[in-house]
Order: C-alpha cells, then sequence, then structure tokens
C-alpha cells in the first residue's frame, strides 16, 4: 500500500476490495466460503493493486440474510472458522501492507441473539424488552401494528410476538427481516454493548469498520405513522421518522472518540465508512470532523450511464463533500446491487431513488446487452478511479463477472424474495462465489462441487487464473489502473477540474499532469497517441493520434 502503518489518513485515496466471505473462497470443502480461503487468496489482493479489504459480516448468525444478521458480536461464524483464523488474516494481511475493515450490523440484531432472546422471555415494560422496541399493537385487542412502518424487505416492518404465557402479545420492530429484530438505541445497555464490540475489534487489529444502515438506528420519538402513500422505498430517503434522525450524531461522535483512543496504536487511530443511501447533502453531515471519517457515495452508483447525470452526481459530490472537509469515495457495486457489467447494459442503467419500485425488481427480467455493458463497466472504472478521493470494487468485479439472472428459484437465499411475494429475485445473483481456475465449475473456488450458490457452467474465461493469462481481460485492466494510481502523484486524494468538453463528453484533469476523458456520444474525441497511459478497450490509432470512441475512457498524461 502506499499508506505506511503511520499514515493515519490512509482511508482519504485508498481502494478497498470488499470480500463477501461465503463467497469469496472454500478453504475446507463445505461448499461455503470461509476466513482461510481469504487468507489463502490474500496474494489476489495485493497483485491487484487494493490497499484495503472489508470483510462482509462475518460473526455468528444463522445467515437469514447472509450474515447481517449477527447472533453474537465479538465471534466468527463457525462455518468461516475461529477467532485465531480471525486474528491470522489479521496479522497476514498487515504484513503484506493490506489494511482490514470489518462490518458492524448495529441497526439490528438477529432474533438468535442472546438478548432477544431474553427479551421474548420476559415481560412487557421489562429492562430486556427495553433493549429493542417493543410496542403493543393497535386496535381492540391489539391486533394491528403499532404503527405503518414498511420493512426494507417488503411487507410491514413490525411482527407479533406470543408471550411466555402463550397469549398473542406485542410487536417488535424490524426494519429488514422479521428474524431481524432493531435495538432500541436510546438504551444504555446498547450503547455500551457496542462500544464494547468495537473496542473487541480494534484490539485485535482492525483498522476500522463499515457501518450497516447508519441512518437507520435512530428513530424518530413516538414512532409516528408515515404520511398516507410515503410507504414506498423511494420515501425512505426523504424526511421520514424512519430514517436519518438528528439523535444519530450523538452515536457517531462517541464512536469516533473510541476510535481515537487507537492514535498510538502501530495501527494508529481507527476509522469508520457509513453505509447511507442519502442524497450528499443530508449524507456529508455523517462527515463533519467529530463524527465518521467516509462513507460510501451511493448517488455514484445509481447514475444511469449517461455523461449528464454522472457529471451531475460527481460535481455534487466533490462540492458537497468539501463543505464538510472530507474526502469522497466512489463505488460501482456491492453485494446488494445488481453488478456493474449487467446493469450498464441494460436499456434503463440507473436506479433513481424517487422511483417507487423496488430497485432490484426493476432490473430482473428485462434484456441486458452483455457486451456493451462489458464495454462501459470498464470505461466505468476508468472513471471511478481517476476521481479524487478513494474507492471501493467489490469481489468479481475485477474479472468483470455479470450478474447472474437465471439462478434456479429454489436456490434462492435472499429474504427479499419470500418477503415480496416472489416478485424481487432478490441479490443472490451478485453473490455467487468467485471463479479462481480450471475449466469447469466449481473453478477452483472449492473442492465441493455442491456450492451454496451454483456458478454457471459459462464462466470458465472469466476466472483469475484465465484473466491472467489475457492481457485485454478486465483484470489487467484493472491491475493496470491500480498500479498507476499508486506511482501517479496527481490520483488518489486532492482536487480535479474540468476541461471543456460536448456535453457527451466527460473530460477533466487532475494536477500534476493528468486527464481522463470519457466518451459517452457518438462523436469521436481524438488525442495524441503518445500520452494514453491506459484506455478501456483498444483505441484506433492514425497518423500519431487516436480516437476515443463511444462508450471508451482514456488515462492521458499532460
Ligand atoms: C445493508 C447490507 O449491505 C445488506 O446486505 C443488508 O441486507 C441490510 N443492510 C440489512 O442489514
Ligand atoms: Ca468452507
Amino acid at each position: 500500500m502506499t499508506t505506511s502503518p503511520t499514515t493515519i489518513d490512509w482511508w482519504k485515496s485508498a481502494v478497498v476490495y470488499q470480500v463477501y466471505p461465503r463467497s469469496f473462497a472454500d478453504s475446507n470443502a463445505d461448499g461455503i466460503g470461509d476466513v482461510r480461503g481469504i487468507i489463502d487468496h490474500l496474494d489476489h489482493l495485493v497483485t491487484l493493486g487494493v490497499d484495503a479489504l472489508w470483510i462482509s459480516p462475518w460473526y455468528p448468525s444463522p445467515m437469514a440474510d447472509g450474515g447481517y444478521d449477527v447472533s453474537d458480536y465479538c465471534d466468527i461464524n463457525p462455518d468461516f472458522g475461529t477467532l485465531a483464523d480471525a486474528d491470522a488474516l489479521v496479522a497476514r494481511a498487515h504484513e503484506l501492507g493490506l489494511r482490514v475493515i470489518i462490518d458492524l450490523v448495529p441497526n439490528h440484531s438477529s432474533q438468535e441473539h442472546p438478548w432477544f432472546k431474553k427479551a421474548l422471555a420476559a415481560a412487557p415494560s421489562s429492562p430486556e424488552r427495553n433493549r429493542y422496541i417493543f410496542r403493543d399493537g393497535r386496535g381492540k385487542n391489539g391486533e394491528l401494528p403499532p404503527n405503518n412502518w414498511p420493512s426494507v424487505f417488503g411487507s410491514g416492518a413490525w411482527e407479533r410476538i406470543i408471550e411466555p404465557d402463550g397469549t398473542p402479545g406485542q410487536w417488535y420492530l424490524h426494519f429488514f427481516d422479521v428474524s431481524q429484530p432493531d435495538w432500541n438505541w436510546e438504551n444504555s445497555d446498547v450503547i455500551e454493548e457496542f462500544d464494547r464490540v468495537l473496542r473487541f475489534w480494534f484490539d485485535r487489529g482492525v483498522d476500522g469498520f463499515r457501518i450497516d444502515v447508519a441512518n437507520a438506528m435512530v428513530k424518530e420519538s413516538g414512532l409516528p405513522d408515515l404520511p398516507e402513500g410515503g410507504e414506498e422505498f423511494g420515501e425512505l430517503v426523504g424526511d421520514s421518522p424512519m430514517w436519518d434522525q438528528p439523535g444519530l450524531a450523538a452515536i457517531q461522535r462517541r464512536w469516533r472518540a473510541i476510535a481515537d483512543e487507537y492514535a498510538d496504536t502501530p495501527e494508529g487511530p481507527r476509522m469508520f465508512v457509513a453505509e447511507a443511501y442519502l442524497p450528499h447533502d443530508r449524507l456529508v453531515r455523517y462527515l463533519e470532523s467529530d463524527r465518521l471519517h467516509t462513507s460510501f457515495n451511493f448517488e455514484f452508483l445509481i447514475s444511469a450511464w449517461k455523461a449528464s447525470s454522472l457529471r451531475t452526481t460527481i460535481t455534487e459530490s466533490l462540492a458537497a463533500h468539501e463543505s464538510v472537509g472530507a474526502s469522497a469515495t466512489w463505488v460501482l457495486g456491492n453485494h446488494d446491487n445488481f453488478r456493474p457489467v449487467s446493469r450498464y447494459g441494460k436499456e434503463i442503467s440507473g436506479l433513481d431513488f424517487s422511483d417507487p419500485s423496488a430497485p432490484h425488481a426493476r432490473f430482473h427480467g428485462t434484456p441486458t446487452d452483455v457486451a456493451l455493458g462489458r464495454r462501459r463497466a470498464r470505461a466505468a472504472v476508468m472513471l471511478e478511479l481517476a476521481l479524487p478521493g478513494s474507492a471501493y470494487i467489490y469481489q468479481g468485479e475485477e474479472l468483470g463477472l455479470p450478474e447472474v439472472e437465471d439462478l434456479p428459484e429454489e436456490t434462492l437465499q435472499d429474504p427479499t424474495w419470500k418477503r415480496s411475494g416472489h416478485t424481487d429475485r432478490g441479490r443472490d445473483g451478485c453473490r455467487v462465489p468467485m471463479p479462481w481456475s480450471g475449466s469447469d465449475a466449481p473453478y477452483g473456488w472449492s473442492t465441493n462441487t455442491k456450492t451454496w450458490l451454483p456458478m454457471p457452467s459459462s464462466w470458465a474465461e472469466w476466472t483469475v487464473e484465465s484473466e491472467h493469462n489475457d492481457s485485454s481481460s478486465f483484470l489487467a485492466l484493472y491491475r493496470t489502473l491500480l498500479a498507476e494510481r499508486h506511482i501517479n502523484p496527481a490520483l488518489g486524494a486532492g482536487t480535479m477540474s474540468w476541461n471543456e468538453s460536448s456535453d457527451e463528453v466527460l473530460d477533466f484533469s487532475r494536477e500534476p499532469g493528468f486527464r481522463c476523458i470519457v466518451n459517452f456520444g457518438t462523436k469521436d474525441v481524438t488525442v495524441d497517441a503518445e500520452l494514453v497511459i491506459a484506455s478501456s478497450t483498444p483505441l484506433e490509432t492514425r497518423g500519431g493520434r487516436v480516437s476515443v470512441g463511444r462508450d471508451q475512457a482514456v488515462w492521458l498524461r499532460t
């Protein structure tokens, strides 16, 4: 990594690789990815040239939501390994110069968490119940939910319990699956427990946490109904009693102080990256200097493949981040979103939050032009990695893996599938195991052919091994770009300036001496061939000039 352990603000320019542990590599042939599998393949991350890895939840969990349903925050899921394996991973990653970020899931636990079990066994209004959000129902016999809030995964956000005496009783709140009860962040046990969780992992050397649904933990007091018609996903990001409440600031400041306690350790102060689907102006409040360090910038991910939309998103992101002195981040995909290669090949390639239909349902079943999607995804990563700030790469993006859109229904595991009444296939299509080598499934991922999600028979071309031997592969492009980021002082944190160009072209400079051009239009842009550092696809040269065509990107020295 370019940052040494003493570089305290490494996260401002880092390229972070997201590992989805269940799907990265299976070391013991049980068909489930694991921590040893990650350790065995850390060399892939080093050769790729990233600075850090972020590991999606690896905690004990019944896996009702891929591990975002945590039953013990201070241990490792036995399917994934042991605490000793986790320690070995952190140690090995640090030896290799890689930072390690893990996932904190503070909005909800699993229903298998011992405190939730205690809450169910205790009486209404007991201290045990108060750690979660229990309420009496409405209606004559409490048979109606306490309010009209929806679950992100479909239908209502409340579940009625059977009281220990066998009668139908109170309801508990769950923003996500029914098996994921929301914590009560007004309860001091909860607040103190999460302090302990942070220190537990910081003491083991992890460099930071990604905070799951960082805009959800605090709810408006009194839990008022959403206005009529406000139950759709599109409303969840605006003024809503469910999201982005002022009380979040105090929790963020408390956590920042804990991360800063580690300033004098070899790893330096620790960091937080927030997951929050919010417009820029709301998001950057989380990044004030005494709150969180950084945050995913999903407006970039959800933008359609259109020069105007990306230009606006980039300009607004940078201005908003600058207003609080924070560094921006860029992300094209993760374990919740349709893979870029497939998304950019769709007629509608963006996700607009104001669109009321569920985001995944919008993409499923619509035709994809895969060749077009691949061409655009290559240009997109050149844009992403040329922008000021840090960037996140989701495992498999560096191979150009497509979304697996035809997983058999009986193999689908995402709770969205069930909760949407089998109308939204959910996110399994971007969670299929990584192909490493060989010509048949499971492509070196495991020695067991029964993988937790089936792998397509057509992936021989997209393995790490096959792409390593192909200079025109996605992997070769990613390695080139990341290597350049390490040696080129213009890239990473810093500023950028737009150059004059047609509306269909994004053209900007970074100092010293770097320029990026992405062409979305039908008219070629020509530049001096000698200046080219990298291009998304091969360029046509004529008389010392090269033409950058539609859906192509180029990095230049100036
Ligand atoms: C966001 C996570 O990325 C997603 O996978 C999960 O389902 C929800 N938060 C709930 O934890
Ligand atoms: Ca395994």
